[in-house]
């Protein structure tokens, strides 16, 4: 019963909601295959919360259609839209045992005594809970806890599970581990979930697929890869990590594109992978991710320039080095093109120091429509 994957296909078509003047939500739609795990990804305030209320039936009046296995749900009450909910603040009965709280659902459906108990057995033993039913939620971490109202939403197999920050209220080092066992119960129920975070590591980790929201509306939906190497515009590339932004003119060179970088005495090109910005001479700008760009002492410019032949080539000063694990984050002053970020593995620039001048090559870079 446990390792069923859940059959139903889940779409939401033209999502919105306007409160007084402000349109909180406006044309939100994307589709979720059976056993997808989803994340709304964005900043605070972008409509995140409202898009998982409206599909929680919690937004009467709202906009657009929502529809489980090619059936419309958007005219049911909440309560026969069999979906599970887990908020950030755990919302566990405090009056009620662990038992009690994983088997309410149960007994709401009023499914049959000695199935309700062996499925709380079953939600115990999944959350790794065993031997804790009988505590009441305030003898219990807020990591069990969490993990109790997971048991909890998961227990009546919904159609479809919705977090809502569910890990925010943990701290650093017990997020982690919620966050692997969440992932994990996921991925062995193949139960269909929707994830909501403004935290785009935990969204990279743990979503089969990314829909980026922006100020009410989508930007872009897409793999975690395919978002941190292509990401469609500006807003995206910031918001997926952090990403040198460079501004210039498109170009075409024969069957390369290629992008004119502004502020340079002697315009430079770089190679990019792809382009939606519009004909050869239209304003674009350049995302460079920091393990893009690879240092080395001045000195040394022959063995980047064997090991990277189609990179760019030039110099700077390192104005900040810090090591963080394996890490190193270094931050160049490169003259035409201003601060630029880099990060390497921290024994590739074992031995330069801040301040030294170093020969820079930037191996790729993304090309974006220019932001307004
Ligand atoms: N009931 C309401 N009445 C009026 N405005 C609302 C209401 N609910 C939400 N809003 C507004 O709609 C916008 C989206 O809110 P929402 O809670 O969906 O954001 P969010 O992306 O979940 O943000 P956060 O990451 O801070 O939780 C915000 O500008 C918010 O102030
Ligand atoms: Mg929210």
């Amino acid at each position: 019963m446990l390792y069923r994957r859940l059959g139903q296909n889940v779409e939401v078509r033209k999502l919105g909601v306007t409160y007084g003047k402000v349109e909180a939500v406006r044309d939100v739609s994307f589709a979720i295959t059976p056993g997808e795990f989803i994340t709304l990804l964005g900043p605070s305030g972008c409509g995140k919360t409202t898009v998982l209320k409206m599909i929680a039936g919690l937004i009467p009046d709202h906009r657009g259609m929502i529809a489980f296995g090619g059936e419309r749900i958007d005219h049911l009450p909440p309560n026969r839209r069999n979906i599970g909910l887990v908020f950030q603040n755990y919302s566990l009965f405090p009056h009620m045992t662990v038992s009690e709280n994983i088997g309410y659902g149960l007994r709401m459906r009023r499914w049959p005594a000695d199935s309700q108990a062996a499925r709380i057995r079953e939600m115990l033993a999944l959350v790794r809970l065993e031997g804790l039913g009988a505590r009441k939620p305030d003898q219990l971490s807020g990591g069990q806890q969490q993990r109790v109202a997971l048991a909890r939403a998961l227990a009546f197999q919904p159609d479809l599970l919705l977090l809502d920050e569910p890990l925010s209220n943990l701290d650093a080092g017990l997020r982690e581990g919620v966050r692997t066992d969440l992932r994990g119960i996921q991925r062995r129920t193949g139960q269909t979930t929707i994830l909501v975070t403004h935290d785009q590591e935990e969204a990279m980790v743990m979503s089969d697929r990314i829909v980026l929201m922006n100020a009410g509306r989508i930007e872009q939906i897409d793999t975690p890869e395919q978002l941190y190497s292509m990401p469609a515009t500006e807003f995206a590339a910031r918001f997926t990590g952090a990403g040198n932004i460079l501004y210039g003119v498109y170009l075409r060179d024969g069957e390369a594109d290629r992008i004119c970088i502004d502020g340079l005495e002697a315009p430079m090109s770089v190679s990019t992978r792809a382009s939606t910005v519009g004909p050869p001479g239209s304003p674009a700008a350049a995302c460079i991710r920091p393990e893009q760009i690879v240092v080395r002492a001045r000195n040394d410019v022959a063995t980047l320039e064997a090991f990277w032949p189609h990179a760019l080539m030039t110099t700077g000063q390192v104005i900040d080095l810090a090591f963080c694990g394996g890490t190193a984050i270094l931050h160049l002053d490169v003259p035409g093109l201003g601060l630029l970020k880099c990060a390497r593995p921290a024994m590739e620039v074992e031995g330069l120091r801040f301040s030294d001048h170093v020969a820079v090559a930037i191996l790729d870079c993304h090309l974006l429509p220019r932001g307004e």
